[in-house]
């Protein structure tokens, strides 16, 4: 019976892992969220004959509702965990489409300040939190893995080839978040612990309804970028399905191991360095 936590179980690819892994009944599924009660309700809608779900409250950025959620899964899953997700981010669209000092033309000092701690504090330092909350649980776990949703942003030389100056602050994010993987794998590989850091693709999670669309500066900087992501990949048709990028995700992370020497390694869905399609 492989238990599972998935970070940002709420939407977009968090909840796509939900919807997958708990179509096997075998599978005990806990989502942390934000909103529990929001979440509750979509599951008693979407999936409602699935009794191996659980929906637990914690912000990402609140250890001691971590720690909270950590007790929780242990009283669910009898103390131990097999798989910790860490899949919520904090995101912003702004940040993402504009290059640096677009994107510092379009904010003052403080707020740009502030965008900086938003990133770093929910896609870095709260993801040491929750590993710290769920360690305990994982190494009583008999898989023992962790998978950190990361991206092809946070890639050094996929951004200098193609000089892609969007998302400064998302991408120096993703980045450190793959050093925090590597950190905890070098420590943890003795107790068999596997981190890895995994982009998904391109995944349609409704960006559509973003703010992008309200400024046409940077819905003609989306499209260079979708170019650039052509050039690269000329098989890229446009972004995968939550699901579809799930199941390619935990393909490739049931392949991996300590003992192939794939800790702390930073991967596509696809299993390699090659981030698109
Ligand atoms: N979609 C893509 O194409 C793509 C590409 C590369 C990497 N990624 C990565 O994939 C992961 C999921 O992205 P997505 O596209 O599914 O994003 P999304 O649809 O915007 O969902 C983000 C999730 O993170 C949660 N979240 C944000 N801040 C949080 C906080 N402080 N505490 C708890 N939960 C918080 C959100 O919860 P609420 O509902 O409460 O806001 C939501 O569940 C992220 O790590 C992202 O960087 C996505």
């Amino acid at each position: 019976m492989p238990s599972y936590v998935i970070t940002g179980a709420s939407r977009g690819l968090g909840w796509g892992f939900v919807k997958h892994l708990s179509e096997d009944t075998s599978n005990t599924v806990i989502g942390l969220v934000r909103n529990a009660p929001a979440t509750i309700e979509r599951v008693k809608t979407e999936l409602a004959d699935r009794k191996n779900i659980h929906i637990l409250q914690a912000d990402r950025n609140d250890t001691p509702a971590l720690k909270k959620a950590a007790a929780d899964t242990a009283n669910i899953t009898g103390g131990s965990l097999d798989y910790l997700v860490g899949n919520a981010a904090y995101l912003d669209m702004f940040d993402q489409f504009d290059g640096p000092s677009g994107f510092l033309a379009n904010s003052t000092p403080e707020e740009f300040t502030k965008l900086f701690r938003s990133f770093f504090d929910t896609n870095v330092l709260a993801q040491i939190f929750l590993y710290e909350a769920f360690l305990p649980l994982l190494l009583k776990g008999s898989i023992k893995k962790v998978l950190s949703i990361s991206s092809c942003m946070g890639d050094p030389d996929f951004n200098r080839e193609w000089a892609h100056d969007q998302a400064i602050l998302y991408s120096s994010s993703k980045a450190a978040l793959n050093m925090v993987n590597i950190k905890f794998g070098a420590q943890y590989k003795k107790d068999g612990v596997l981190f890895i850091s995994m982009c998904p693709g391109v995944v349609d999670t409704g960006y559509e309804n973003n703010r992008i669309y309200i400024r046409p500066a940077l819905a003609a900087k989306l499209q260079e970028i979708v170019g650039k992501f052509q050039a690269y990949s000329p098989d890229f048709k446009g972004a995968h399905e939550p699901v579809e990028s799930v199941k390619m995700m935990l393909g490739v992370l049931d392949k991996l191991s300590i003992e192939n020497n794939d800790q702390g390694k930073y991967l596509s869905h696809l299993g390699t360095k090659r981030w698109l399609p």
